[in-house]
């Protein structure tokens, strides 16, 4: 027996249903605002991730997978997706003038090496998306409102969007040097990953979790009162247009967010699941002015993105009961009561399959019982029972499971029986819903 490595864990049976479901769900909603898939690699040069990501964050100063291959190269099974889509879009020259913007999104599984505790894996699933190649504030509401969609189809309600404007270039640099000289007074009583902040990325002590350095934050210089006009325009923008769809946000001029390369607009969605559980950030994403050109990008190519952990979906799914629409039954369960009548029934499910009905098979040579406990422990619809008559005769009889009614047919009339039932079992819906 093997364990599973720490940190890890199988997504298997119906849990995998729940994941495809969610991927589907925004895989659909991200093609509706016409977005294209990418599909990049698993490992990348461990350089791309702390030009991108950046030395400063905790991600690449702590929590890479990153090892030397045969070659002596360094390689990190990427711990985010941005970096690679971005790199893609680059090396394939996808950002000529007439083609922006290029419009990415992706599933995948991600690697950090950190704590394992509640929704926290070292590895876990995003779906995410990067819209390269504009500046328009709009384009920012467009991403956020993206991703509102997706988690308002999969049921959440009370959704909060916690929103900050990190600012330009300028309004950043002019911020730092605030904020250096306000914690530089207060350093010594800070905790040691804020001394180590102080150094990296000063904009990271805002994020401190420590109640008294919290304290400390609170009086610190605020970044609205840094911004250019130009970002607070911007900012504005945004704020308005989300007043305008309807979606509901607070802002957090705290939210600075654990990667490097954000510029103006950051945001996440959080979520209290019923049982009050806090998920924490169930996705994160935001701006950047500069990341393009970091990885060997045109000048002046901006993007926006964001990317959702499938892991804290699907958790706060399960506790809300959110996944009541996945459909787990089965249409049809083949059920020959000799084992000689085994070849026909594998016949007679291919033909339902080719038809669009989901079916299988009992080939384990139970009796009629066991295949009955079989096919309700499948939630199946219809029972096909083939016994000696039917064989001889070129009939089945069909059980429907929940009229608890059946009937013998032809073989040849067996896809247009089922077919006449299912229409008429739709329309029975149709007025049921009208009722
Ligand atoms: P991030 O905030 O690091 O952003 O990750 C996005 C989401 O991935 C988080 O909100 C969380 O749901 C999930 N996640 C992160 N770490 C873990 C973990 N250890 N276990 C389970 N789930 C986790 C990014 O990755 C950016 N690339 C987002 C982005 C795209 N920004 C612009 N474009």
């Amino acid at each position: 027996m093997f364990n599973l490595v720490k940190g890890t864990h199988d997504v298997i049976l119906s849990e995998a249903d729940k994941y495809s479901y969610i991927e589907q769900t925004f895989i659909q909603v991200a093609e509706f605002f016409n977005y294209k898939e990418f599909r990049t690699p698993i490992i990348e040069s461990s350089e791309l991730f702390q030009r991108s990501v950046g030395d400063s964050s905790d991600i690449v100063r702590k929590e890479m997978y990153t090892f030397l291959d045969k070659g002596d190269r360094s390689i990190t099974l990427r711990p985010e997706l941005t970096a690679g889509i971005i790199r893609s879009i680059v090396n394939n020259k996808l950002l000529a003038l007439g083609d922006i913007p290029v419009k990415a999104y992706y599933v995948g599984p991600c690697f950090r090496y950190e704590r394992p505790q509640q929704g926290r894996y070292r590895q876990f699933n995003q779906f995410g998306i990067e819209c390269v190649g504009v500046v328009s504030p709009y384009r920012d509401v467009e991403v956020i409102s993206l991703c509102y969609y997706g988690l308002k189809i999969l049921g959440f309600k009370n959704l909060k969007l916690v929103i900050n404007c990190l600012g330009d270039d300028e309004s950043r640099t002019n911020y730092k040097n605030v904020l250096r000289d306000y914690f530089a007074k207060h350093l010594d009583n800070m905790c040691g990953d804020c001394k180590e902040r102080f150094k990296l990325n000063v904009l990271r002590i805002l994020d401190c979790k420590d109640p008294s350095d919290q304290e400390i934050v609170k009086n610190a210089p605020r970044i609205e009162d840094y911004l250019t006009p130009k970002s607070k325009e911007n900012f504005d923008k945004i704020l308005k247009t989300l007043d305008n769809l309807g979606i509901e946000y607070e802002i957090d001029r705290n939210l600075v967010r654990g990667l490097d390369y954000y510029s103006d607009v950051v945001f996440e969605f959080h979520y209290t699941s019923s049982k009050g559980i806090n998920y924490g950030a169930l996705c994160g994403g935001g701006h950047y002015n500069k990341l393009i050109q970091e990885i060997g990008g045109p000048k002046d190519i901006e993007g926006c993105g964001f990317a959702i952990g499938i892991e804290r979906i699907a958790s706060v799914m399960n506790d809300d009961n959110l996944f009541a629409d996945i459909d787990e039954s089965l249409d049809c369960y083949v059920m020959p009561l000799d084992i000689s009548y085994q070849n026909k029934a594998i016949e007679i499910a291919t033909t339902l399959r080719l038809n669009g009905f989901k079916s299988d098979v009992n080939l384990e040579g139970k009796g009629l019982k066991g295949m009955l406990k079989k096919a309700l422990k499948f939630n199946t619809k219809y029972a096909l029972i083939l016994g000696e008559d039917e064989v001889n005769s070129n009939k089945i009889v069909v059980k429907d499971l929940k009229e608890e009614k059946q009937e013998s047919i032809e073989l040849d009339e067996l896809i247009s029986y089922l077919d006449q039932k299912e229409s008429e079992d739709c329309e029975c819906h149709h007025h049921q819903n009208e009722e």
